[in-house]
């Protein structure tokens, strides 16, 4: 077992710098996830630590060896690829043997980690079946189970589960986290789906063109969103944005067609902010229509409903005031009438406000 660390790693096509000196510390047994729409390096990323690209710059350590010159091989680590890669020619049991064969692993170990890794996955049955014979949920096993024989000391996955359906996706998610509980190993998971990512990681790394934006528990990430980006990103329906002004007092946040009152852990700073630019964030379910139950001190806003839609255990409404939408999320025995005027109580407390002009969270 070993914890991963990226210290000011650099990678450059060329001209092109796809990942700007990332810091990322990954902790022995731990499961960190990076996550970023598509483009922001995630794979480029896995790649370096897993010696299938070279590094343009900085040091990646895998327990206590700088591994930048290592070949892949040497790195004490396995792959899932979001393709599986498994040998069409060869069968499952070949499949998951070729490794250890390689490595001459003596036939009685071999035969005893195949067949644990299969118990464990649940493909017994599948062992002498070729990888034109699985289906799509089936080769994913095999390609996790070949990873697992081999006992690394880190596992890096990317994205293994975007090729599978929808339902399939949520039991394997599930599965891959077991398994990571039970096997207890470092693993390094990439996704651009932020539900994987939340319900998958001990921490998650937010990437955007190539930087780290946060990193933390899902929690910390969904509560205190370091900045827009991380704001934005993670939760649907998406966190509400709305542009405001700071008043002269420090007291309200001024937007087009309505004012909140500042929460008072932010007067400090709002106080030297009068005049200046702010967004105000507002979760979908911190807006509650009339009726609902609240937390906490609250505002109002009245907004006219433009688009109802029911999904049975909730109901999604967007409301306008102005040129501002309003998405909220709301009980169904609440639910209001298209085209109809409601007054949504603003949780105060659970307001995330950003500086317009550096994109940074104000308060902690
Ligand atoms: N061989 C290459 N030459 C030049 N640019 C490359 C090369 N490989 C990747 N890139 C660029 O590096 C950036 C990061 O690519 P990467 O594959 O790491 O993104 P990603 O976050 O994994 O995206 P996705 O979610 O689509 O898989 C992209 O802008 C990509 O175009
Ligand atoms: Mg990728």
């Amino acid at each position: 077992m070993a914890g991963v660390k990226l210290s000011g790693v650099v990678k450059r096509y060329g001209k092109t710098t796809v990942i700007d000196s990332l810091d990322l510390e990954v902790a022995d047994h731990e499961f960190m996830v990076l996550v970023g729409p598509s483009g922001c390096g995630k794979s480029t990323a896995l790649r370096m630590v897993a010696g299938l690209e070279e590094i343009s710059g900085g040091t990646v350590t895998i327990g206590d060896r700088v591994v930048n010159d290592l070949p892949p091989r040497d790195r004490d680590i396995a792959m899932v690829f979001q393709s599986y890669a498994l040998y069409p020619h060869m069968t499952v049991r070949e499949n998951l043997e070729f490794g250890l064969r390689i490595r001459k692993t003596p036939r009685a170990e071999i035969d005893r980690l195949v067949g644990d890794a299969a118990a464990l996955l649940g493909i017994g049955e599948l062992l002498d079946r070729k990888p034109r014979e699985l289906s799509g949920g089936q080769r994913q096993r095999v390609a996790v189970g070949r990873a697992i024989v081999r006992q690394p000391a880190v596992f890096l996955f990317d994205e293994p589960l975007s090729n599978l359906d929808a339902k399939l996706r949520v039991q394997m998610r599930a599965e891959i986290s077991k398994l990571q509980q039970r096997l207890d190993t470092t693993t390094i998971y990439v996704t651009h789906d932020q539900v994987e990512a939340m319900t998958m990681g001990h921490r998650v790394a937010v990437l955007k063109d190539g930087r780290l934006m946060q990193v933390g528990t899902p929690l910390e990430l969904y509560e205190r969103p370091a900045n827009l980006f991380v704001a934005g990103f993670l939760g649907t329906p998406p966190m509400n944005f709305v542009r405001a002004t700071v008043t002269g007092d420090g007291s309200s946040f001024a937007a087009a067609k309505f004012d909140l009152p500042v929460p008072a852990t932010l007067r400090g700073e709002t106080e030297r902010m009068a005049g200046e630019s702010v967004v105000v964030g507002l979760r979908p379910e911190n807006l509650v229509e009339p009726g609902g139950r609240t937390r906490g001190e609250t505002a109002a806003v009245r907004v006219e409903v433009e688009v109802v839609e029911p999904l049975g255990h909730e109901v999604i409404v967007h409301g306008r005031i102005g040129d501002d939408l309003l998405v909220s999320k709301v009980d169904p025995h609440h639910a209001p009438r298209l085209g109809e005027t409601i007054e949504l109580l603003v949780e105060l407390a659970s307001l995330h406000v950003f500086d317009a002009r550096t994109e940074r969270r104000l308060g902690t």
